[in-house]
């Protein structure tokens, strides 16, 4: 970028390498502070703090989260599917993304879910094996740990193999998605062996789930790297499976899948310096896009109604941006200098009236929205500084719900993520266009944002399931705690949504006060509230002067911030 411009500077495309970016906590060593994870599930939060306690860093603790969270938080993700980890190195100050997001695989093209005549068919991007893109996880963790950890592989996956051979007792909200998906998990025989009772049923909440073939699989991964995923018995299993329900997966495929490193998107916004995902993920765009727009209003100074409808017209302005410019920067070209340019953000302002909503359809664009709570995030501080914000995926609830024979893998859905038919909404009603076309070894674009908040005084860690609304649920999170609300508050804060498309705001219970309401719709805002809640958010936050850590986890879920 020639000039760079004062908010959301420093940004760079595809895989070249990261230079170190200093960030204002790498001098703030000087107050001793306590360690912190935030995750889904309690056995995964416990799960990091055994491996911080055996002498790991927040890298190997991520390793450990994320390979207890695939087996006691099956639905959401997996070594199965794929995810961003952003990662903050505390002795240096540097940064960088690591995109483990799922590929295409190599025989994919851009028509594979239309027939002949140019139609969609029914699920094929949802179900079977033709809707699973090669997985990225059991790659992040040999580079975790081989690149930032401190502790070898075999110990910090020691407490995801446990958790699998020994099994862990079902809990409510999984028994929910076992029940969801019960009729899916019961054309995998191997995936209704583990998650459903000797007569296809739903096992009641406290049953014992075991998972002997992941334990197994996870196992190969502690002994030989990557490479006891992605060659060898595993892989040939796991290709043998695919293509046995319909896929395409080849070993090669499996064979080349490599993280890739990327730099994190940096940002400024009233002072405070936000790092967050960056392509193929749209998030970090999207968020600091928003933040733009609203740098140059004084928010403070407007009532509670026009500062939600200021908040709500940058949200459908940095969507629409999303849909119509965003896709793997290795394959597209993403105007990252327009859209971080401060010019671009003055010109959509412009477009913003404070007393008035301004219809979707009169901005340029193309088509399109719903939610899940699948896919999950964590966050995770160790003692020393360093830092991980990980959200990770199988796509929909269990992924296509497809256990390979003998893998304990459950596939993830993400080649949905594409967009497969220009206009389309895919399975959160994102629309986008031809830059997430689907191609062969190609990742689709993503909402996963895993975000750094910092400021002179202090850090927040932080991220959300919840597909196209993690976007505006982070940005929410980020404008609130500049506005001092603690990490508590912050993950239980109510949401309120706007995507683009459709045009209409989408709210929790308590979003909105009625006068927020009657002020809103006088604006011309289209309101609905939502019949659910959304989102499960991880907080960690750290207040540099005293050294304060907390850790939140959303009471939307059923997971824990620990403090040690
Ligand atoms: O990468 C994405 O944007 C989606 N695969 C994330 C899915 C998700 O968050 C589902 N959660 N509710």
């Amino acid at each position: 970028m020639a000039a760079a411009p004062a908010a959301f500077a420093d940004v760079l495309p595809a895989a070249a390498p990261t230079a170190p970016v200093r960030a204002h906590a790498a001098e703030r060593t000087a107050v001793a502070h306590r360690a912190a994870i935030a995750s889904a599930y309690p056995l995964a939060s416990q799960a990091g703090q055994e491996i911080l306690a055996a002498g790991g860093n927040a890298f190997d603790a991520a390793v450990a989260v994320s390979a207890a969270l695939a087996v006691v938080e099956p639905s959401s993700s997996g070594l199965g599917g794929g995810g961003f980890y952003l990662l903050h190195r505390q002795s240096d100050g540097y940064e960088t993304m690591l995109d483990a997001r799922e590929k295409a695989p190599g025989a994919a093209t851009r028509d594979m879910y239309l027939d002949k005549a140019g139609n969609e068919i029914d699920h094929a991007s949802i179900s079977g094996g033709l809707a699973s893109a090669i997985p990225g996880e059991p790659a992040a963790f040999e580079f975790l740990a081989r690149k930032y950890g401190k502790l070898p592989l075999k110990r910090s996956l020691q407490p995801a193999i446990r958790l699998a051979r020994e099994g862990f007792p079902l809990y409510a909200r999984l028994q929910g998605g076992i029940r969801y998906k019960r009729q899916v998990l019961l054309r995998s025989p191997d995936a209704a062996k583990v998650f459903l009772t000797a007569d296809g049923g739903v096992p009641e909440v406290g049953a014992i789930i075991k998972q002997p073939d992941l334990a197994t699989t996870l196992q190969a991964i502690a002994d030989q790297g990557a490479k006891g995923f992605y060659s060898g018995r595993v892989a040939a299993d796991l290709v043998a499976g695919v293509r046995a329900d319909g896929g395409i997966w080849t070993l090669q495929d499996l064979a080349s899948y490599r993280v890739i490193e990327r730099k994190p998107l940096i940002g400024t916004y009233h002072g405070a310096r936000i790092v967050s995902a960056s392509p193929p993920s749209s998030g970090g765009i999207a968020v600091l896009d928003a933040l733009n727009i609203l740098s140059g209003f004084d928010l403070p100074r407007y009532d509670s109604a026009t500062r939600k409808h200021l908040v709500i017209e940058a949200m459908r302005r940095a969507y629409r941006d999303r849909a119509v410019y965003l896709g793997d920067p290795d394959f597209v070209k993403i105007p990252l200098a327009l859209l971080s340019s401060p010019d671009y953000a003055a010109g959509q302002r412009s477009s913003i009236r404070t007393d008035k909503a301004m219809p979707s359809d009169m901005l340029p664009g193309i088509e399109s929205e719903p939610a899940g709570m699948h896919t999950t995030h964590f966050s995770v501080l160790d003692a020393g500084g360093n830092r991980v914000a990980a959200t990770i995926s199988v796509n929909l609830f269990f992924g296509t719900g497809y256990m390979p024979p003998k893998t304990g893998v459950l596939l993830n859905n993400t080649m949905d993520d594409f967009s497969t038919k220009p206009g389309r909404p895919n399975e959160f009603g994102l629309v986008g266009a031809s830059a997430n076309a689907i191609a062969p070894n190609k990742r689709s674009l993503s909402s996963m944002t895993p975000t750094f908040v910092e400021t002179p005084k202090g850090l927040m860690i932080i991220g959300s399931p919840g597909g196209s609304y993690i976007i505006s649920m982070v940005l929410l999170g980020t404008l609130n705690y500049l506005d001092g609300m603690s990490a508590a508050d912050i993950v239980k804060y109510p949401r309120y949504h706007h995507q683009y498309l459709p045009d209409e705001v989408e709210y929790e219970p308590g979003a909105l006060s009625d006068a927020e309401i009657k002020e809103l719709q006088a604006m011309g805002h289209s309101l609905r509230l939502s019949g659910r809640r959304w989102g499960n958010m991880q907080v960690i936050t750290w207040d540099f002067a005293s050294g304060k850590v907390d850790a939140a986890s959303d009471p939307r879920g059923e997971g824990v911030g620990l403090v040690y």
